[in-house]
């Protein structure tokens, strides 16, 4: 499973972070078994960013479709450690596991760390069907 930290880790080396030098990698799997990376892309704009995770779940759903659903991620910053941010929790939970199971792995004093989506945004946002 921690394979994803080790794609993660190498899809940060594609950071563009010449402001913030924060260098993030993504890497997902799906419940097709695909597997997708990205990384950070940040702007003179600032607000303009895109953190690892959402670029690699748009990326997800441009190559897979709309019912892509995120089974487990990683996420690795060179030189960093943290787990993703509130905004791209929002998004992660979209594309998430029914059942909130979805897994997000990070490091912490560095060990990889696992939690679950319902674990990282209790009571998400969702427009009802
Ligand atoms: N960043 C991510 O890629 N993911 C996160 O979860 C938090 C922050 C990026 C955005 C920006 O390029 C840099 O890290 C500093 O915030």
């Amino acid at each position: 499973m921690h394979d994803l930290l080790a794609l993660a880790e190498t899809a940060a080396l594609q950071a563009y972070a010449p402001y913030s030098k924060f260098r993030v990698g993504c890497a997902l799997q799906t419940l097709s078994g695909r597997i997708h990376t990205g990384c950070n892309v940040e702007n003179a704009s600032y607000g303009l960013t895109i953190c690892a995770e959402r670029n690699t779940i748009f990326q997800a759903v441009a190559q897979e479709g709309t019912s892509m659903k995120v089974v487990r991620m990683a996420v690795v910053c060179l030189g960093h450690e943290f787990p993703p941010c509130g905004a791209c929790r929002q998004v992660i939970a979209e594309f998430s596991m029914a059942d909130g199971l979805t897994e997000v792995i990070f490091l912490r004093d560095g060990n990889p760390v696992t939690r679950t989506m319902a674990e990282l945004l209790p009571e998400a946002f969702v427009i009802p069907s």
